[in-house]
């Protein structure tokens, strides 16, 4: 049984959660590898709607061992609150395992995000505001608290004071706030840690054993390539890589266990907080995608920037990930639409190119070149076989297909496990 990584091909909210949700009925494990609460993943299952920021969305398979591994940043009362959510569901949580090398979102992350954000002012990045920018940071600076630490109330309390002398100082010296208290701070966190302590161990033995056993592991992405901070609109990026290479560093795996790579991507674009989109739609259409599809942010409720499919992104998301497969999600909600755009080169300065480019002030002043092609105008919700999509439809597709250099693998048609249209095996 391979190893499939799930990794969003655009900015994010491409929909994997549902993906992972449907191919985890198969899989022995899986393990989440990057980001922290700023994500949302939906899944519509037969246990209700859920908004999964930190659980695997593989948890909803009976069988299934789901892991939060060492590349994310956990906040543990948002982890706690969610398993409680779950286990109100009668969804099975004890199968769920924390890697113990994944570091904490403290108090003093949540409020460095807010006043960093801040004193941006008008270069704000529109992050999530959940601390996770400040924790990798702390992570890279080696200042970070991890899960494993919790463990340990001495080496907890020690962590602590040494680091909590040094927020403060910035805290109140920076940014003239009051100073936290270390015994509040331990003391929740000591609580924090006898909650979760079941769940915290070594986690990338257990992918070893379930490799051994040959059985089905997905290393589960959060995020999109376009916010990967080498790669995506720095600085409107996210703080940890959601390519498929991140999955090896944040699971725990070598790059060789790797067998495929599912690239997750919607029929069109969008986008949440700042930063260039060349295929912003500030338009009608632009709105309509955003009613239609609900395009309002998981974890944050603020609008999504909605435009056409930009194939010249989704060709550098393919050939920093190395797709194997594409996902198209949410094809449905450009049913009604008469005619349909694909960004396939932008014009710069007068040139067409069709590179994504570095800089930003570049990309900024990139405008698309579109082709059109017609729309279907039907409601494709309950199909569930690619040939019976409208032949409109099916051009759509295999235009993608052409343009992202690489195959669809399957296709979504409504939030439902079951509105999904296998075109070629995954598995
Ligand atoms: P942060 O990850 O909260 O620091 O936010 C940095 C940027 O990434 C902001 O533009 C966020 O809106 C964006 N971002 C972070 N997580 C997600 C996500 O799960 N979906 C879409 N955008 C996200």
């Amino acid at each position: 049984m391979p190893v499939i990584a799930i990794v969003g091909g655009q900015w994010g909210d491409e929909g994997k959660g549902k993906v992972v949700d449907l191919l985890a009925q198969k899989a022995g494990v899986v393990i989440r590898f990057s980001g922290g609460d700023n994500a949302g993943h939906t899944v519509v299952n037969p246990y209700g709607i859920f908004k999964m920021h930190l659980i695997p969305s593989g948890i909803f398979s009976p069988y299934t061992v789901c892991i939060i591994g060492n590349g994310v940043v956990i906040n543990p009362p948002v982890l706690i609150d969610e398993i409680d959510e779950l286990n109100q569901h009668d969804v099975d949580t004890t199968r769920l395992f924390i890697s113990d090398r994944a570091h904490l979102i403290m108090p003093y992350h949540l409020l460095l995000d807010g006043l960093e954000e801040e004193s941006r002012g008008g270069k704000a990045l529109g992050t999530t505001r959940k601390g996770v920018g400040p924790a990798f940071t702390d992570k890279a600076a080696r200042l970070g608290i991890r899960s494993g630490d919790l463990l340990d109330k001495e080496v907890l309390l020690e962590r602590l004071r040494f680091i909590l002398d040094y927020k403060n100082d910035i805290l109140t010296k920076i940014y003239g706030i009051s100073p936290l208290s270390l015994d509040d701070i331990y003391r929740q966190y000591c609580q924090y840690g006898e909650r979760l302590a079941p769940y915290i161990r070594e986690t990338a033995i257990m992918l070893e054993e379930a490799l051994n056993q040959d059985e089905l592991v997905l290393l589960e992405g959060a995020q999109g390539a376009l916010l990967d901070p080498d790669f995506g609109t720095y600085p409107y990026t996210t703080s940890s890589s959601p390519l498929a290479g991140g999955g090896c560093l944040g699971a725990g795996l070598g790059p060789t266990r790797i067998n495929r790579i599912l690239g997750v991507f919607k029929a069109y674009c969008t986008r949440v907080g700042s930063g260039p989109m060349p295929t912003e739609l500030k338009d009608e259409t632009g709105d309509l995608i955003r009613e239609r599809g609900q395009e309002y942010g998981t974890t944050t409720g603020r609008p999504r920037r909605c435009g056409w499919f930009d194939a010249v992104a989704a060709r550098f998301s393919n050939r920093i990930n190395g797709f194997t497969g594409v996902a198209v999600t949410r094809l449905d909600i450009l049913d009604n639409l008469t005619r349909l755009k694909i960004c396939i080169a932008y014009e710069l300065d007068g040139h067409t190119i069709d590179y994504f480019p570095a800089n930003l002030n570049a990309l900024d002043r990139c405008q698309p070149i579109y082709e059109e092609l017609p729309g279907w105008q039907a409601p494709t919700t309950n199909i569930r076989q690619y040939e019976q999509l409208p032949v409109e439809a099916r051009q759509y597709l295999t235009r993608l297909e052409e343009l992202i250099y690489c195959p669809i693998n399957l296709i979504c048609v409504g939030p439902d496990r079951e509105q999904t249209i296998m075109k070629t095996p995954i598995v």
